[in-house]
């Protein structure tokens, strides 16, 4: 958190003003390596999968989200500290004080839990009073005056379904077909005290699958069938027990672990995007939600979580098996026919959906504390090389004799071949390597006085901090290669001896 503050990935929001908790700016750094999970996101959904982008408005008019169910059931149980008037959702004070989870009780048995186990306010020890429920959606007003009632969305899925027909048209007609959502999603949470695990304002990536209820294939299931991921089951966490059961996407369909092929697809894509934008694979798993823990909208609900430091597990996506529930609901409440043919034509259907539904500021989060390393004195973020927001630094080895002038004209020329490029020089250039460590820069090239005579330059890696010595001609093509990893270090230059190389 040290760098992320310091070095412009996450900072407070409003902070000169006192901050208000549950929102967060991102700085130079962490907007630019959130548009990189965002671009890696677009490649899985919208590349990959073939799903159509849609963007669609935040404010929401009322009739949406009570079709929906969110102005009804979008609520989460909160509870008053009595002498300080602290204001907590009832899950989360429960957890901080003992550890345990009441998620899914009803609100009698989350005070009789709460007395049984003498949780009290966090704050001033005063008493906890009722557990009530708080809808967690921004209200706000259309136009002047008060008539036209309208919400900030809680999730980006309702602009897909409100868009179902036009989106089915342009599938033309095609079953599965996707569309996807990202944006801004808001909800009035009632006291976060995470930082930016629980935000009232934050992004979301959404992706609605639409198949007919009697076919729920994907085309592509043979892709993923062998892929393994760790299933905690409702059953298990029911009974207190923390077994993970390893098994392939297929093994998954095959035991009906999951609710159909399109649901263990998505948790396989889910499990793979995570890899690739640098969690590691032993530190996901998929848990099942219990029915009491389920949003009011499903019938099966996967989260993904990511194991931290910091927060220990931590949900950053949900795959949501949404039924026929929103586009009925929709279709009552509009007088729209939301119906549609079967893939053979032969029957009429209400689309049924799975949801995988992602977070981009967890993942974000998440993936700085795994690449946070720290040897030899050093504290640097060993990002995936992809992932770095800052793809390479340049600088020259003294700060006189011609080398930054020649510094400044290797950047510009980097930036225009479209490389994320940052030029220092200021301080020694142990110093600056550091600095372009700590924020997880893999390469760093370096401008000496050879460069003026043979238009050379030395690149360093990051993790090893082994150096070559390359043609600035070729230092787009090569910088390519090792960023996308084809290309091995040793391979990118000749060999140059360091003295700040690690053994
Ligand atoms: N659309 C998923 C969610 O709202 O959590």
């Amino acid at each position: 958190m040290d760098i992320a503050l310091r070095r412009g990935f996450i900072w407070p929001s409003f902070e000169i003003y006192g901050g208000v908790s549950g929102f967060y700016d991102f700085g130079p750094l962490g907007s630019l390596l959130k548009n990189k999970i965002i671009q890696k996101w677009r490649e899985y959904y919208v590349l990959g999968e073939g799903f159509f982008e849609v963007d669609s408005p935040a404010v929401t008019p009322e009739e949406v989200l009570k079709a929906s169910g969110h102005v009804n059931h979008f609520v989460d149980a909160m509870t008053e500290c009595q002498k300080c008037g602290a204001a907590f959702r009832v899950a989360d004070v429960v957890r901080e004080v003992t550890g345990r989870d009441v998620e899914g009780m009803s609100k009698g048995e989350m005070e009789q839990f709460m007395k049984k186990h003498g949780v009290r306010c966090p704050d001033c020890n005063g008493e906890l009073g009722h557990v009530f429920d708080f809808n967690a959606i921004f209200r706000t007003t259309i136009g002047p005056g008060t008539q036209r009632v309208g919400y900030l969305r809680p999730e980006t899925a309702q602009g897909i379904f409100i868009d179902f027909k036009r989106l089915q048209r342009h599938a033309r007609g095609r079953l599965p077909f996707g569309a996807v959502q990202i944006g801004r999603g808001y909800r009035n949470e009632i006291s976060p005290r995470q930082g930016i695990i629980r935000l009232r304002e934050f992004t979301m990536a959404e992706a609605e699958v639409f198949f007919d209820p009697e076919d729920p294939h994907h085309p592509k299931f043979s892709d993923v069938a062998g892929e393994k991921f760790r299933l905690w089951l409702a059953v298990d966490q029911e009974k207190g027990r923390e077994r993970l059961n390893e098994v392939t996407a297929e093994q998954a369909v095959d035991g009906k672990l999951v609710c159909n092929e399109l649901m263990a697809y998505y948790i396989a894509l889910t499990k793979r995007f995570l890899g690739d934008i640098g969690i590691p694979k032993g530190a996901v798993r998929f848990r099942q939600q219990t029915p009491g823990q389920r949003a009011h909208y499903s019938a099966e609900t996967w989260d993904a979580e990511v194991l931290t430091e910091r927060f220990g597990w931590v949900e950053v996506a949900g795959l949501a098996y949404r039924t026929d529930y929103d586009l009925t609901r929709h279709a009552e409440a509009s007088g729209e026919d939301l119906a549609v043919f079967s893939a053979d034509k032969k029957r009429k259907v209400i689309c049924h959906v799975v949801e995988p539904s992602y977070g981009i500021d967890r993942p974000l989060y998440c993936l700085l504390e795994h690449a946070f390393a720290q040897e030899r004195g050093r504290a640097y973020l060993r990002l995936k090389k992809d992932m770095a927001p800052i793809e390479v630094g340049v600088f020259p080895l003294l700060n006189r004799d011609g080398l930054p002038e020649k510094a400044e004209v290797v950047y510009e020329g980097l930036r225009r071949e479209g490389f994320m490029a940052e030029y220092d020089e200021s301080g020694s250039i142990g110093r600056r390597y550091a600095r372009a460590d700590e924020v997880g820069t893999p390469y760093c090239v370096t401008i000496d006085h050879r460069t003026l005579e043979d238009e050379t330059a030395t690149i360093r890696d990051r993790d090893t901090a082994k150096q070559v010595r390359a043609e600035i001609k070729e230092l787009p093509r090569l910088l390519r290669s090792l960023l996308s990893g084809e290309m091995p270090f040793e391979m990118a230059g000749e060999a140059v001896k360091s003295k700040s190389e690690r053994p």
